[in-house]
């Protein structure tokens, strides 16, 4: 009898991912209904989460012609940290729903293509673990939804980890209202536990903390790492979170998972760069499925994008390699789309090459 990962490896030949969308129906072909739905889903009526992908659509590109790209190069900085492109993986959680090996696969994946992990506050290994697999730089994820006690022992743990960031997630003062995960009665499997609590006793993690801008000074108080603010939506609150000494924001909307009806990421970011004007690096995510998704990121002032869900496709799917080869799709993309778009360096990716 041939074993399950015969047939997976076969079906994996047969379909052979030309692009992302492929890794979305491989892996939910090898994934429990439930976990799926948690991983796909956003809240209440999805709006914005097809927003996300909808706005890309309508966004077209005014290329240039006749323009030397024999050489396309994409490498990039991001907080100082040299990275082969300006793709980044987004924090998500739970990554043992996918694969067994959870986020310490995800991290080899993401270090062959040399590009930067983010890793999320529930991982289901610890950071620890993660961080000592990786080859390439990290991002640490942090939740203080748990007590703030709880939050700087995560935020120590990181630092002394090696991770370069904290990203604090300023969306989800409450989760969403993910109907998916109602309907389906969904609830976190034991294999999928989140370990970076293990230690903490569980009455403490659940104890309910929302963070205000008061926590953000918390923070930079605590640690000499960079902090992000992943979650900004408005110029309002990019012009605030200047205020409190932040060295990145991160415009996003949760893949649509948090309040439903914002705008789409890729909406939002105009008014929050524009804003900044240049005074912190501006990151966006969502919708992220094409090399020309990125190349209009870039174009509407983004200094990288990060990608959250094609990377738990590439997991489920095929592990490792599934991970390395949705980004190495994504990579070979943009930078077919810079030489069809003229635009061969990244400095050279303005404004004018879109047309809203
Ligand atoms: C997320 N996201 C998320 N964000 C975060 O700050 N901490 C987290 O633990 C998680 N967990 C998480 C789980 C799953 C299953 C998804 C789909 C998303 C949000 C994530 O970082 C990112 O904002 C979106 O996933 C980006 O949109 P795309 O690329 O999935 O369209
Ligand atoms: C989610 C949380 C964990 O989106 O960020 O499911």
């Amino acid at each position: 009898m041939r074993s399950p990962w015969t047939l997976l490896q076969k079906e994996y030949l047969a379909m052979l991912p030309i692009n992302v969308m492929d890794y979305e129906a491989l892996a939910r072909a090898h994934m429990d209904p439930g976990a799926w739905d948690y991983y796909q889903g956003g809240s209440e009526d999805e709006v914005t989460l097809r927003a996300n992908r909808s706005a890309f659509e309508r966004i077209r590109l005014r290329p240039r012609m006749l323009v030397d790209v024999n050489t396309i190069d994409m490498s990039t900085t991001v907080l100082g940290t040299a990275v082969s492109m300006p793709i980044l993986v987004a924090p998500t959680a739970f990554h043992g729903l996918a694969h067994p090996q959870g986020e310490c696969l995800t991290v080899q994946g993401v270090g062959q293509m040399g590009t930067l992990m983010t890793v999320s506050t529930v991982s289901t290994r610890r950071l620890e673990d993660i961080a000592h697999v990786a080859s390439g730089p990290l991002w640490f994820q942090l939740y203080v939804r748990h007590n703030l006690k709880a939050s700087e022992v995560l935020v120590r743990r990181a630092q002394a980890a090696g991770y370069l960031a904290i990203v604090l997630t300023v969306d989800t003062p409450v989760l969403g209202k993910r109907e998916r995960d109602v309907r389906n009665d969904f609830y976190m499997p034991s294999h999928a536990h989140s370990a970076n609590f293990s230690d903490v006793p569980k009455a403490r993690i659940l104890e309910v903390f929302i963070p205000t801008w008061q926590t953000v000074d918390w923070l930079r108080s605590l640690t000499s790492l960079p902090v992000l603010l992943k979650g900004i939506l408005t110029a309002e609150d990019a012009l605030l979170a200047l205020e409190h000494g932040v060295a990145g924001i991160v415009v996003s909307n949760h893949g649509g998972r948090q309040l439903d009806g914002v705008q789409a990421s890729i909406e939002a970011l105009p008014a929050v760069v524009e804003a900044v004007a240049g005074r912190c690096e501006v990151f966006l995510d969502g919708g992220i499925r094409r090399g020309t998704d990125v190349l209009k990121a870039l174009a509407l002032g983004a200094r990288a994008v990060l990608v959250g869900r094609p990377i738990l496709w590439g997991l489920a799917a095929n592990g490792q390699e599934g991970v390395r080869h949705v980004l190495e799709l994504l990579r070979a993309e943009l930078e077919r789309a810079m030489q069809l778009a003229g635009r061969p360096t990244l400095s050279s990716i303005d404004r004018t090459l879109v047309k809203l």
